[in-house]
């Protein structure tokens, strides 16, 4: 089973790709060295991160890792950053806490996180900021949410899908485009602020002239 559960979050969720960068927390447990192995094995670039050097050193030399970070050491955060000079694209989660807070801000625009495990969260030894946060990554887990960041810019080639079904919709009644409209560039400032008093209905706009 633990075999599984690092194929799994690896493969479905962290989608591996040859070229990938993928930081593994916990990597020197079950799950993790599996995982990492498996990552090396489809051509990412595996950094782990463990606790103490003899860990990271047999992570390395006998598991293949390209390299290992040790989560203790004072410098970690830099250390961590250095390993992954391209940032990171799958963080396999096992661990959250401060491992998580520092892998984050490493994540490259695309990134996926399979979330694994919560195991620093465990026992009540991550602070309690961090503690919010891993709560709210159980819940993923337990219920197995997905949760995906978009811009809509990034798809606008299926601008041509969107005109045909929403069209058809607008043009046949079944959808409302909702307006709030108001009058005069002398209301610009009044109509903005409404916006954070929630005064519109649908899309704010501003005709210029009366
Ligand atoms: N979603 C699923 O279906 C599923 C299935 C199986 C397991 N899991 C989860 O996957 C994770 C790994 O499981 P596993 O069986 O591989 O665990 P494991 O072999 O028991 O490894 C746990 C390791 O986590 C590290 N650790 C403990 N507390 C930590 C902390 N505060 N900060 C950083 N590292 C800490 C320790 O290694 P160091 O010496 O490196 O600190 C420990 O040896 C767990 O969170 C588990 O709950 C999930």
């Amino acid at each position: 089973m633990t075999g599984f559960t690092a194929w799994w979050g690896l493969t479905a969720i962290g989608e591996a790709r040859a070229g990938d960068t993928l930081v593994v927390s916990a990597a020197a447990g079950a799950v993790g060295s599996t995982a990492g192995q498996i990552g090396r094995l489809l051509g990412c670039r595996v950094v782990g991160i463990a606790g103490g050097p003899e860990k990271c050193r047999l992570m390395v030399e006998e598991y293949g890792f390209d390299a290992c970070i040790d989560y203790r050491a004072p410098d970690f955060r830099a250390r961590l950053a250095a390993a992954a000079p391209g940032g990171v694209d799958i963080y396999f989660e096992n661990v959250g806490g401060a491992v998580r807070e520092a892998v984050w801000p490493l994540l490259n625009t695309g990134a996926r996180v399979p979330v694994c495990g919560l195991v620093a969260s465990y026992n009540g030894a991550a602070g309690a900021a961090a503690a919010q946060v891993d709560d709210m990554l159980m819940s993923l887990i337990l219920k197995r949410i997905r949760v995906q960041g978009f811009m809509n810019a990034d798809h606008i080639g299926a601008f041509d899908s969107f005109e045909a079904q929403m069209g058809g919709w607008l043009a046949g009644g079944q959808l409302r485009a909702a307006e709030s409209l108001v009058r005069g560039l002398g209301q610009a400032p009044q109509a903005f602020i409404g916006l954070f008093r929630g005064d519109n209905t649908g899309k704010l706009v501003l005709q210029l002239e009366d």
